[in-house]
């Protein structure tokens, strides 16, 4: 896949740290599916735990996708959800690594890697997912599905919009209400996506010298 690289934004700066939880957005903005095909595929730069990318989206982006989301999510995040151009939903995939030998092989068939190298991915990684427990799978997934969410978050202000995450959701119900498998995916969070319409809360964070420590 090709990646068109391109955004509005690409002062780095701007786009990291005047990023802040919009809520309430212009319900009158749209963004088309192209574009949003495009944020999401931008997001899948991402780095994940041995190139797995076990994740997944879902977009919602109707009157109608919105009031069947709705029924999984906590009334707080309705402003979100009723005034966004668009929710991304992301999950965690736990089967990614059914389909990870296909990964690699085209890596190896783009001359990329050496068949030295593919076989000792190969015989390092496929049988630890082939073996592991449904928590690790679990976990793997979470932990890459937050590092695409997070990407969607910048890619969204990229894109001169912004982005609320959310996982202010029932997890026992959501990926149902998604129409997926819920023997395959885990919940992550929504990621709210529209133009601003209100001025965000602004937030303060911890003094960082007191949650480091060096080893
Ligand atoms: C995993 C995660 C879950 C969150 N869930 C919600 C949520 O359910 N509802 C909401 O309004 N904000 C939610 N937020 C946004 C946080 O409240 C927000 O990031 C935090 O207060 C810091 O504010 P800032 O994003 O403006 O810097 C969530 C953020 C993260 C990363």
């Amino acid at each position: 896949m090709t990646v068109n690289k391109k955004v509005v934004n690409n002062d780095f700066a701007d786009v990291m740290f005047n990023r802040h939880s919009v809520r309430q957005f212009d319900p009158n903005v749209k963004i088309t599916r192209d574009e949003l095909q495009e944020m999401i595929e931008q997001a899948t730069t991402a780095p994940s735990a041995c190139n797995l990318q076990s994740w997944h989206f879902v977009v919602i982006d109707t009157p109608e996708a919105k009031e069947k989301l709705k029924k999984s999510v906590l009334k707080f995040n309705y402003p979100q959800v009723d005034t966004a151009s668009a929710i991304i939903f992301v999950v965690g995939d736990t089967q990614s690594h059914v389909v990870y030998r296909d990964v690699w092989q085209k890596v190896y068939d783009d001359h990329k890697i050496t068949k030295e190298k593919l076989d000792q991915i190969f015989g390092t990684f496929l049988p630890m997912y082939e073996n592991a427990t449904p928590e690790f799978l679990q976990l793997d997934a979470t932990i890459d599905g937050s590092i695409v969410a997070t990407q969607l978050l910048l890619l969204a202000r990229a894109h001169g919009y912004d982005a609320n995450a959310f996982s202010g959701v029932d997890f026992k119900t959501i990926i149902s209400t998604l129409e997926l498998d819920p023997k395959r995916y885990i919940p992550i969070m929504g990621v709210a996506i529209g133009k601003v319409a209100e001025e965000p809360l602004q937030t303060t964070r911890y003094d960082a010298t007191t949650q480091i420590e060096f080893l």
